[in-house]
């Protein structure tokens, strides 16, 4: 009863949220974490304004204890995510910085987090959502790329590297799963790194989809996509994938989703430069989505009573070939 059994050759794995840390379900989701999974990624509690705080002030209290957990249970875990223009404390958007004072905050911050978990944290999201979801697609316009002007990302990645030689470093970005314009600009950003021999191990590609948009031709966009990627000498991997559904949801619409994820697994399968596939959640009771899309609900593969819907077995009829 399992979607990944120990020793498969894949990281197959959820966002871990505050469930984990207490509260009436604690035990139930940790069980069925550990069962299911073998890999596991903070929902929140390793962004900066949970893990640096104050300046120079670091909490790495509830990181440290899902690595426990990960580690006692044989599995691994991904940092997610060191420099991000979201979930930063009011110290770091309010300060008058200089281009030199924020690439001290940004090494310091960087190489402070990755040091302490140097060793045991398989890949870490160096930089999340970079790219402008406007037209044209540059580099969002935020603390980081305003200050320090677009050589910001160079330097995170090599900051990076330097504090764990071991971990993979990845580019992580929504929007940007199949060919289009925002992938295009994710393409050339991460190209331009490898051309200048920036540390960029791979792409992230987040994956909140709703349940309609995942037609053959958009797989089909989807694979090339990865293709272009993995031909730049990047893994790619899925790090966020929920499918959420219209809600009421009807059968049909459980059944529909069960399908996209098996064509999500089975595409991803089909690359041997993808071996680290991530859900954004795994219960229906524990998910991002009903917050923020109030229209949806329904996006993981078990409900809301930890019970496996036709997603679960069709991610795992796909892993057991
Ligand atoms: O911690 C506070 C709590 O003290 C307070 O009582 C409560 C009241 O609203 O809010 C809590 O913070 C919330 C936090 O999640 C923890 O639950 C924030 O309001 C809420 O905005 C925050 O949302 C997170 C979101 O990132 C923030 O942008 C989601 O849980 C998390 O799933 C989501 O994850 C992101 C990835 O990091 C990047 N990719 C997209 C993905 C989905 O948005």
């Amino acid at each position: 009863d399992v979607v990944s059994r120990k020793g498969l050759p894949l990281n197959i794995g959820a966002a871990v949220g505050t469930a984990f840390y207490g509260g009436p379900d604690s035990q139930t989701y940790r069980e069925v974490l550990k069962r299911q999974f073998n890999m596991v990624v903070c929902e929140n509690e390793m962004k900066f304004e949970n893990i640096q705080p104050l300046p120079g002030y670091f909490d790495f209290e509830k990181g440290d204890a899902l690595l426990a957990f990960a580690a006692a249970n044989g599995m691994k875990m991904r940092g997610h995510t060191l420099i991000w223009h979201q979930q930063n404390p009011l110290w770091l958007m309010q300060g008058s910085w200089t281009r030199e004072t924020l690439l001290a905050v940004m090494r310091e911050h960087i190489q402070t987090v990755m040091r302490h978990y140097r060793g045991r944290i398989a890949e870490w999201d160096v930089a999340n959502e970079c790219i402008d979801d406007g037209p044209g697609h540059g580099l969002r316009k935020t603390v980081w790329a305003e200050v320090i002007g677009p050589d910001y990302l160079d330097w995170a990645f090599r900051y990076a590297r330097e504090a764990d030689p071991d971990a993979l470093l990845f580019y992580n970005d929504y929007g940007a799963e199949p060919e289009n314009a925002k992938s295009d600009a994710v393409y050339r950003l991460v190209k331009g790194m490898k051309q200048r021999g920036v540390p960029i191990d791979g792409v992230g590609l987040q994956c909140h989809f709703h349940n309609d948009e995942l037609g053959p031709a958009q797989l089909a966009a989807i694979a090339g996509n990865i293709k272009r990627f993995t031909e730049l000498g990047l893994k790619v991997a899925v790090t966020e994938l929920d499918i959420r559904i219209r809600k009421p949801a009807a059968a049909r619409d459980y059944a529909v989703q069960a399908e996209n994820y098996r064509q999500m697994i089975r595409l991803f399968r089909s690359n041997p430069d993808c071996s680290t596939f991530m859900m954004w959640g795994f219960s229906d009771r524990y998910s991002w989505i009903p917050q923020f899309f109030t229209d949806c609900d329904d996006a993981l593969i078990l409900d809301r009573n930890f019970e496996p819907k036709p997603a679960y077995a069709a991610l795992r009829g796909e892993l057991e070939r």
